[in-house]
């Protein structure tokens, strides 16, 4: 005899319902109902296709579109009672899918298994999210351009081991980031394209006896094409992994941005002014203004990398096909997806509001004899020097200004002629910091009119 507790979807071939622990470690309701919207795409698809290759009638599947499309706005409009002992969101929706029609609902799970359902749901939401991930990371790139091009020609310190090495344009350190950003547009669309194929008909592992379409389904879904493989494609969640990877390398470079603006933000660097907008202040120190946002873009990095790294850990040792473990994928996701848009917003509305103090920056290219090198350079081009004695007569002068706590440039001409008696006057054009920066005009370099190039060049990328 079937106890009355048992499950109404496998009730069957159980004589007592779960333990409350067993209830409560096997649940997934409490999350994957972020899915719903997906899970009623793919059963209304379904449902479609198992009319159009007669294996239901058409009025069932009419009454179980119909239905579904109800369940869906109770759950939006928020009247829906999920309940923990059924499982999950496709339990949940087909029960109350079989409340509001009756029998025709029992006819939706012909010819699949939850295991292709939830592969197809989930893979239909980490699809959303990577094109709003698209979107995200396109805002950002729009924001760095506008910074770059008001900044072409803004010097400021370039750093190797955060020493100055050389000036640089405030436009050529924002396009790095273009770059890193573009870099992660393009796995954006290189992972969407990638699982893009449709688990829907996969069935329980092995495929289904039932004449389906998957083609169908597929072309209704979105997707490019069906899976080729069954058990592939109820098993694997590499997908999923991708996208935390995905996000995991674009949150690094959130994040060393993100710590670039605490750096330059602070007294003592005033390369930039963060906006009130994106900072706060102190509950004790009325002076403070604190670059919050920028401190948790960088600590984002944390928990995202933290999913990759989880969900890698889940899947490492899984046979085919599947495995209940599959289910503390969604977490891990729907958690990273959360705080990558956050933080790519967060950024962009940063970078949008704040204001590079040009002053500050130039007087800080100058610094840390940051033209040495063109000092080098010069004497290598002019005086027909091999560059590495030109770079040891150079650190001679370096260390000699040091040694009187001024810049090269403060240097006599005699000083100099006494260290190489080659160098003449030309030499002080070429330690001015804007000059150095218009001479780097090598393909990718700093001079305002590559970054220019590089600007248009995204713009029109971009279509901007
Ligand atoms: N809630 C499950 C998950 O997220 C759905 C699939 C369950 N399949 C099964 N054979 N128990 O993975």
């Amino acid at each position: 005899m079937t106890d009355q507790s048992s499950n109404q979807m496998w009730g069957g071939r159980f004589a007592a319902g779960p333990d409350a622990i067993m209830e409560a470690i096997n649940a997934s309701i409490g999350y994957d109902q972020r899915m719903a919207a997906q899970d009623i795409a793919g059963s209304r698809a379904h449902a479609a296709m198992l009319a159009a290759t007669g294996v239901i009638t058409d009025n069932d599947a009419e009454a179980i579109r119909e239905g579904l499309l109800t369940v869906l706005s109770e759950i939006e409009s928020g009247t829906f009672q999920f309940s923990t002992a059924l499982e999950d969101i496709h339990m949940n929706v087909e029960a109350r899918l079989k409340d509001i029609i009756g029998e025709p609902a029992g006819r939706l799970h012909t010819g699949r298994s939850r295991n292709d359902q939830v592969a197809t749901d989930f893979k239909l939401w980490v699809r959303d999210q990577l094109d709003a991930a698209e979107s995200g990371i396109l805002a950002l790139i729009k924001a760095l351009l506008a910074q770059a091009e008001a900044g072409a020609d803004w010097v400021m310190p370039g750093f190797t081991h955060l020493q100055v090495a050389q000036p640089v344009t405030w436009g050529h350190h924002m396009m790095a980031y273009v770059e890193m950003f573009g870099r992660d547009l393009s796995r954006v669309r290189d992972a969407r394209a990638r699982m893009n194929e449709s688990p829907l008909g996969a069935a329980a592992l092995a495929g289904t006896s039932f004449p389906i379409d998957r083609d169908m389904t597929a072309t209704a879904l979105g997707f490019d094409r069906p899976a080729a493989n069954s058990l592939d494609a109820v098993s694997d969640r590499d997908f999923a992994l991708e996208f935390l990877s995905t996000a995991s390398i674009c949150a690094m470079h959130l994040s060393r941005f993100a710590e670039e603006l605490v750096i330059w933000s602070t007294a003592q660097f005033r390369f930039v002014t963060l906006s009130d907008r994106f900072s706060t202040g102190s509950s004790i120190m009325p002076q403070k203004k604190n670059p919050d946002a920028a401190e948790l873009i960088r600590a984002k990095v944390g928990r995202i990398f933290g999913a990759n790294t989880a969900l890698m850990m889940v899947m490492k040792g899984l046979p085919l096909a599947y495995s209940k473990d599959m289910q503390e994928d969604k977490e891990q996701v729907f958690d990273a997806a959360d705080n990558w848009m956050l933080a790519l917003a967060a950024m962009e509305g940063m970078v949008k509001d704040m204001t590079a103090n040009r002053v500050e920056l130039a007087a800080a290219a100058g610094s840390g004899f940051s033209t040495a090198t063109d000092l080098a350079d010069w004497m290598v081009r002019v005086l027909k020097v091999p560059f590495r004695d030109a770079h040891h007569v150079t650190g001679t002068l370096v260390a000699m200004a040091e040694d009187r706590g001024c810049d090269l440039p403060d240097l006599s001409l005699a000083d100099m002629q006494g260290v190489h008696a080659g160098i003449t006057a030309d030499i002080f054009t070429v330690l001015g910091v804007q000059n150095s920066v218009n001479s780097r005009m090598s393909y990718g370099g700093t001079a305002p009119a590559q970054v220019r190039q590089q600007v248009a060049r995204w713009s029109e990328i971009l279509g901007a």
